[in-house]
C-alpha cells in the first residue's frame, strides 16, 4: 500500500516549527488580499523529514548506483564541485550586481572561457546558453549571422546526419533553416558519397556529432570539414560526446567552427530532469564577433586585472537572461581546476576503456551492429536475444531495475532498431562494470526461461509500466 501523502498525514494543530513569541506589533493581512485559504499540511518535522526522505529513496541516482544512460554521461559529480557553487561569495551574489563588486565570479567566468576555448580549440567562448540544445541553436544562429554578413543569404539549408540527437534538426528548424538528412554508411560515419551528393551553394553548414550517437569516432571527419568549407559552409560540432575526446583531440583543430559543449554532462554538474545545465557555446576566430554576450573581459589596467562585461561586435545577442546559469559555470571550472590536463585526458581514456570493455563482454548475447569497431565512450547493443523473439529492448530495460541499475537509452539512435545505448562513464569501477554484465547476462537467461517475467517488470519499484510520454506530458505527482 503506497504510503500517505505529506497532506494526508497533515493533523489540525499539529506543527514542525515553534517560533519565538512576537514582539512586535501584531498585523493582519487584510481580508481582500486572502483569496481562499492556503490548506497547508499540518505537520511535525519528523513527519516533514521522513516524508522527503522516502521520496528521496523512491529516485534513483548516480549517487547510489550505475546510471549508463547513452550520451546523456551521467557520471559521477565530485562534492567539492557542490561545496565550491556553496560558498557564499558564488551562492548568494545578485545578478544585477554591479560588475565591479562581483570581480572574483568575473574572473571564475574569464578563466572558464579560456579553459573551455582551450581545451576544445577554439578562440572564444560564451557561457550563456544554460543546455546543448541551445548552445545547437545559438551556433546555427551564429552561422546564420556569418553568411548574412557576407551577403550570402540564399545558404538556408543544414545537412544532419540520421544518427543525430533529435535536437539537431529541431535547432535547425527554430533558426529557421531547412533541414536535409544524410545517411550513414555501412561502418556507421556519414556516406561520403551523399554527403557530396548534396554540397552545393544552398547549404549553410553540417551538423556533425563526434563520436556520433553510435559512440564512433568519424573516419572521415577531416574530410568532411574539408568537403563542407570547400562547398563556402560551415561546420557545427555537436560536443554532447565530448567526454570520450577531452583532453585528447581538440574539435576546433579538426575543422569544426562552433561547437556547444555540455558543461553539465562533460564537466559534471548533477543533471537530468530538467534541472539547470549549461551549453557554452565555441568557435573560431571567424566567429568570435558573432558569440551571444555579454562576455567576460579582461582591461589590463596595470597592476590588478578588471573585469568587465563586453558584448561582440556582431553579437547574434543574448540568448539567456543574466549571465548564464552560474552555478554550473562554478562546478565546471571546480571540475577543470581539479583534475588539470592530465585528469581531463584520463577522464576520457577511461571513459572509453570502460565503454569497451563493456562492449566486448555483452556483445556475444547483445548484437553490437558496429562491434567490430573500437567503441569511444558509449556503444549502441540491440535488445534481441536468441530464443526468446518476443522480448524488446523496453522489456530489457525494465528488468534491469529489479536489479538495481538505472536503464540505458532506449530505441535512440533511431537507425538501430531494438536499440540500447550504454556508457558507463569513467568514474565506474571495475567491479561496478561486472556486476552490470552480470546483470544483463541474467536478463538473458530469464528471457528465454521465463519471459513473462521480463513482460511484467519492473516488479520492484514503486509504480510499474508507465505511459512514458503521457507521464512526462501529464506530470501527476499526487496518488489516487
Ligand atoms: C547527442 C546530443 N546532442 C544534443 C543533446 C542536447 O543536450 P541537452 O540535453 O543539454 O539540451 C543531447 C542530450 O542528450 C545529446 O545526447
Amino acid at each position: 500500500m503506497p504510503e500517505a501523502l505529506l497532506f494526508e498525514k497533515s493533523r489540525p494543530g499539529r506543527e514542525g516549527v515553534s517560533v519565538p513569541r512576537c514582539d512586535v506589533p501584531q498585523t493582519s493581512i487584510p481580508d481582500s488580499l486572502r483569496r481562499s485559504s492556503l490548506s497547508l499540511p499540518e505537520v511535525s518535522e519528523v513527519d516533514v523529514v521522513r516524508h522527503y526522505l522516502r521520496l528521496s529513496h523512491l529516485n534513483y541516482c548516480v549517487d547510489e548506483g550505475l546510471y549508463p544512460l547513452g550520451s546523456c554521461t551521467m557520471k559521477y559529480n565530485p562534492k567539492v564541485n557542490e561545496a565550491v557553487a556553496r560558498l557564499p561569495g558564488f551562492a548568494r551574489l545578485h545578478p544585477l550586481q554591479d560588475p565591479s563588486t562581483a570581480q572574483g565570479a568575473m574572473a571564475l567566468l574569464f578563466g572558464l572561457q579560456g579553459m573551455i576555448a582551450e581545451i576544445g580549440g577554439f578562440h572564444g567562448v560564451s557561457l550563456q546558453p544554460s543546455a546543448g540544445a541551445q548552445g545547437e541553436l545559438t551556433g546555427i544562429l551564429i552561422m546564420r549571422a556569418w553568411h548574412a554578413a557576407r551577403g550570402d543569404a540564399k545558404r538556408n539549408r543544414i545537412l544532419v546526419p540520421d544518427s543525430a540527437h533529435g535536437t539537431n534538426p529541431a535547432s535547425t528548424s527554430m533558426a529557421g533553416l531547412a533541414v536535409v538528412e544524410i545517411p550513414s554508411d555501412r561502418r556507421g560515419n556519414v556516406d561520403l558519397l551523399r554527403l557530396r551528393a548534396q554540397l552545393d551553394d544552398r547549404v549553410a553548414g553540417l551538423m556533425l556529432t563526434n563520436p556520433n550517437t553510435l559512440g564512433l569516432f568519424e573516419e572521415n571527419l577531416l574530410e568532411i570539414t574539408r568537403l563542407v568549407h570547400e562547398a563556402g559552409g560551415l561546420v557545427y560540432g555537436d560536443g554532447a560526446n565530448f567526454n570520450a575526446i577531452l583532453g585528447v583531440a581538440k574539435p576546433g583543430l579538426m575543422g569544426i567552427d562552433v561547437m556547444h559543449f555540455n558543461l553539465h554532462k562533460t564537466f559534471s554538474t548533477p543533471h537530468g530532469g530538467g534541472g539547470p545545465g549549461s551549453g557554452a557555446v565555441g568557435v573560431v576566430e571567424a566567429l568570435a564577433e558573432f558569440l551571444p554576450g555579454p562576455l567576460a573581459a579582461r582591461v589590463a589596467a596595470g597592476g590588478e586585472p578588471r573585469y568587465e562585461w563586453r558584448m561582440p561586435s556582431r553579437t547574434i545577442g543574448r540568448v539567456k537572461s543574466f549571465n548564464g546559469n552560474f552555478g554550473v559555470l562554478v562546478r565546471a571550472y571546480t571540475y577543470i581546476r581539479m583534475l588539470g590536463a592530465e585528469g581531463l585526458r584520463a577522464v576520457a581514456e577511461n571513459a572509453v576503456l570502460n565503454a569497451n570493455y563493456l562492449q566486448a563482454r555483452l556483445k556475444d548475447i547483445y548484437p553490437v551492429p558496429h562491434g567490430d569497431r573500437t567503441c569511444m565512450h558509449e556503444f549502441v547493443a540491440q535488445g534481441k536475444i536468441a530464443g526468446a523473439p518476443d522480448i524488446r529492448a523496453l522489456d530489457i530495460s525494465k528488468r534491469l531495475i529489479d536489479l538495481g541499475f538505472h536503464p540505458p537509452t532506449n530505441y535512440f539512435p533511431l537507425i538501430v532498431p531494438e536499440a540500447l545505448m550504454i556508457e558507463p562513464t569513467e568514474t565506474e569501477s571495475r567491479e561496478t562494470l561486472d556486476s552490470f554484465i552480470e546483470a544483463m547476462r541474467t536478463i538473458a537467461r530469464e528471457a528465454v526461461s521465463d519471459p513473462a517475467l521480463l513482460h511484467d517488470a519492473p516488479h520492484s519499484s514503486p509504480v510499474r509500466r508507465l505511459d512514458e510520454v503521457k507521464a512526462a506530458k501529464e506530470l501527476k505527482v499526487t496518488a489516487g
